[in-house]
């Protein structure tokens, strides 16, 4: 289901130009609802505003006294606009290139407390790293990390930043699920708790088959696997380990 969020945001802001698919709407309401419902709290980072398509929508979910950065390389004075009107308080623009972000004072002494950094700035792999690592100093135990244009062709230096991220860090971040363009790092010790809620609530929260999608996870963690959401196929809620047509969610 929805939730009234999501709703509100997409009467009022669907013609928002931006990057940012349905599904990935979807799974940023999914996301943020299982934060609530663990009671994860504490700020977020987006890289990368542009008209404020995204940061919309992740400002809705945040509370009054929760701090909301938006950092961008130009000036983004629609997204700015856009984002007072859904929240008036601790909502924060920086006009800098993210390789120098942690040279803000301010965001800097965040360190371990957001709950949600959006990496959708420069989509070179240099920057991605520079940017997976800013991300790494200012998440919170339970917090999210979303990197935009996972596996897109365009950009195959970003897949490989990320790669190289979670190579370097095994005890320290895991993905737990790649859905609508984007994929989700959290840190190892939290991997369990998103895993457990996927399985069970994502098949119905996330509407899946009257959306026309379904909940992949083709290979163990230990193997790098890890849940996706895809077009709807085998015209199944779950498709599992391709030599197992028959596998439950695992
Ligand atoms: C794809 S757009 C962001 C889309 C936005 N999140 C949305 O939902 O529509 C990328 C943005 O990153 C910004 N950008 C590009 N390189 C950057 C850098 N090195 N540092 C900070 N921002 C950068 C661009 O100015 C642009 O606004």
């Amino acid at each position: 289901m929805p939730s009234e969020t999501l709703r509100n945001y997409q009467q009022k802001f669907s013609d928002v130009g931006g990057f940012f698919v349905p599904l990935a709407m979807v799974t940023w309401d999914f996301l943020f609802t299982a934060q609530s419902e663990m009671g994860v709290k504490g700020g977020m980072l987006e890289i990368g505003v542009f008209q404020g398509k995204s940061g919309i929508l992740s400002s809705m979910y945040m509370a009054p006294e929760e701090p909301a950065f938006f950092l961008d390389i130009h000036e983004v004075p629609q997204a700015r606009q856009r984002i007072a009107a859904v929240k008036s308080e601790n909502a924060h623009f920086l006009q800098m290139n993210s390789i120098d972000a942690l040279s803000d004072e301010y965001l800097a002494e965040m360190r371990g407390t957001l709950r949600w950094v959006h990496i959708d700035g420069e989509h070179t792999g240099y920057a991605t790293r520079a940017d997976l690592d800013t991300a790494a100093h200012l998440l919170s135990e339970r917090g999210i990390i979303c990197v935009d244009d996972f596996f897109s062709f365009k950009y195959p230096q970003l897949t490989a930043a990320v790669y190289q991220f979670l190579l370097e860090h095994p005890f320290k971040f895991k993905m737990f699920l790649a859905s609508g363009n984007k994929c989700y790092i959290c840190r190892a010790s939290a991997f369990q708790a998103y895993d457990d809620y996927i399985r069970a609530q994502a098949i119905q929260r996330m509407r899946l088959a009257e959306n026309k999608w379904t909940l992949t996870r083709t290979s163990y963690v230990h193997d790098y696997g890890c849940f996706t959401i895809i077009a709807r196929n085998k015209e199944r809620d779950f498709v599992g380990l391709d030599r197992d047509i028959n596998a439950e969610v695992f």
